[in-house]
């Protein structure tokens, strides 16, 4: 077996810098509680980190507008804060990597100041502008994507907000600086990045205009209310045909080889995972990105086995047909999407549910990544008043909603709350204390805090606690960590055509695994065959079977069960 590098062995865990810990006590998140809660990731197994944005910012999309690279957001603290963090990270064995967003810039980053001061400044061509918009495309977050700036008399283009302008990345000089960028946190130390939308760096020259007959908002409101399969069918075709030239691009290619020739300039294996799915940006295997997220995986309203083996078998397959072999990546959660409790509940088991979805990212062949806050079972929390939203897609939405499409306001308020990020950002839920024990009881802290912080949805109540999720979550690291056969071995699904279970072994040459997750009430005896193998010997029960063995032929698995067990 080839030796496993660090980040096909680790289990990542993102933290949302805003919303993680507040060691001033001002509300918002900072490097002092980060540092702080150093030791508590550690004790939950935590490998390696991934911060969201840290840089300076106006937030217009919560740290992904970035005014500075090579700093420090100062509600964050100073770059010596953040050295502390890395070198109090390290000092853990834990591995960091930064968001890396290499779309956009914020509308307030002196490059853009520049650019948008004449056209014919130094850095006039540093961003996408055009004398009069050029097509019908759409901001993602904010209807048009053509915004006009007086002093040039043009239009500059934005796949996001309009505090968010795309960089023009066919001009060497851009790529130069951001390189610059790169380089000054890797000499720093850092490990690694995430690398934000990248998808969207090129868009079609050809500037083919799409052909979907309504705008963002519409398209937005039109998804809402579609019921009938034909009205669900053509929603998703008219999301990917609006924005269809907009990203994608095949000019990528290179560009991510670029980046990754100056990751691999470093010593210690830095690390490059991409916020896409498409496994064409792993290259050949070695020459562009480490990883890519199963997003695919995530993207469904409920979890099923036979969605679940389905998504193993194309992934695995293509990851499998590149030349150098991928090494899959897999998450449930993440600051942009419903957390795991929430999304894939039934609001009769979330709770089981949650448990099973667990076991499963942490089970499944590839490096898994865990969002802040799912280990305590933290649930989306709706913010129904539009004035407390922060972010601005879910407020630009709202507008046009009552604006445009002439929406009743509640109506509207509701259909922000649910389609805003907010609701799976809210600050991480500490202690049973007046904020969760984000911060302090007379402080507003920048989201409001999930009041079932006061029903068990918080840390301190939970470590005290042997049942609780976050134990569970503990447990079952633990038996990921110490089971080879679940970090590096193969992956075989087992029973193909269960639909309310799922099967699958996880083997190396010294190590057979089996793994059931039964995703359903009923209880089951269940007979495997496996080639040379008898007995089961129980290595993880959530329903808290001892560590004993059972026949392979009559395997008793409970109600909503996970069970790992160790063939013989
Ligand atoms: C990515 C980020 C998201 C952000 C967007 C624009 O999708 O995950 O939070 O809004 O890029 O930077």
């Amino acid at each position: 077996m080839t030796q496993l590098k660090w980040w096909q062995t680790a289990l990542f865990y993102q933290i949302y810098p805003r919303s993680f810990a507040d060691g001033n006590g001002d509300g918002i998140g900072d490097f002092a509680g980060m540092t702080a809660r150093l030791d508590y990731l550690h004790d939950l197994g935590v490998d390696a980190i991934w911060l969201s944005p840290h840089f300076p910012s106006p937030n217009w999309d919560c740290g992904y507008d970035i005014s500075d690279y090579c700093n420090v957001a100062p509600e964050y603290g100073t770059l010596e804060d953040f050295k502390t963090f890395l070198h109090e990270a390290h000092a853990r064995g834990i591995k960091v990597i930064l968001d890396l967003v290499l779309n956009h810039t914020s509308d307030e980053h002196p490059w853009f100041l520049e650019s948008k001061s004449s056209r014919d400044n130094p850095k006039a061509d540093w961003y996408v502008w055009v004398d009069t918009p050029p097509n019908n495309w759409q901001s993602c977050f904010d209807g048009d994507a053509w915004t006009y700036v007086p002093e040039r008399n043009q239009y500059y283009y934005h796949y996001f907000m309009k505090q968010q302008p795309d960089l023009n990345w066919r001009n060497p000089e851009v790529k130069q600086a951001m390189w610059q960028a790169v380089r000054f946190w890797l000499d720093l130390g850092v490990d690694g990045y995430r690398l934000d939308a990248i998808g969207t760096i090129y868009e079609d020259p050809a500037l083919t205009p799409h052909s979907v007959p309504m705008n963002l908002a519409q398209l937005r409101r039109f998804s809402e209310t579609a019921r009938t399969p034909e009205e669900i069918a053509l929603k998703e075709r008219y999301w990917h045909e609006m924005f269809r030239h907009q990203w994608g691009r095949p000019e990528l290619h290179d560009l991510m080889k670029e980046l990754r020739a100056i990751l691999d300039e470093y010593d210690g294996d830095r690390m490059l995972v991409g916020e896409d799915d498409d496994i064409a940006y792993m290259g050949s295997g070695n020459d562009e990105l480490h990883l890519v997220f199963n997003f695919p995986l995530m993207r469904v309203a409920r979890m099923t086995p036979a969605h679940i083996r389905r998504n193993q078998r194309e992934r695995l397959a293509r990851l499998d047909a590149l030349p150098v072999r991928g090494w899959p990546c897999n998450t449930l959660g993440n600051h942009d999407t419903s957390r795991i409790y929430s999304h894939y509940g039934d609001g009769q088991h979330d709770a089981e549910l949650a448990r099973l979805n667990a076991a499963l990212v942490l089970t499944l062949r590839g490096t898994p990544f865990l969002y802040n806050g799912e280990e305590i079972g933290m649930q989306d929390y709706i913010i129904t008043d539009p004035t407390r939203l922060r972010d601005t897609m879910a407020t630009w939405y709202y507008q046009a909603l009552i604006n445009d499409l002439k929406v009743d306001p509640a109506e509207a308020a509701l259909r922000a709350g649910e389609m805003s990020r907010d609701k799976n950002r809210t600050p991480m839920q500490w202690g049973l204390l007046p904020n969760g024990g984000f911060c302090p009881p007379h402080v507003t802290p920048w989201l409001p805090v999930h009041p079932n912080y006061a029903e068990g949805v918080n840390v301190k109540e939970q470590i005290d606690n042997p049942d609780s999720m976050l134990n569970y979550y503990k447990r079952l690291i633990h038996v990921r960590k110490t089971t080879p056969a679940l970090i590096a071995g193969e992956y075989k699904p087992l029973h193909p055509r269960a639909e309310e279970y799922f099967a699958f072994l996880r083997f190396t040459e010294t190590q057979t695994v089996l793994v059931v997750l039964n995703y359903s009430p009923q209880h089951r005896e269940l007979k495997f065959t496996v080639p040379g193998k008898k007995q089961a010997h129980i290595l993880f029960s959530s329903a808290g079977r001892g560590r004993r063995s059972q026949p392979l032929t009559r395997m008793s698995v409970g109600a909503f069960e996970v069970l790992i067990a160790a063939l013989e």
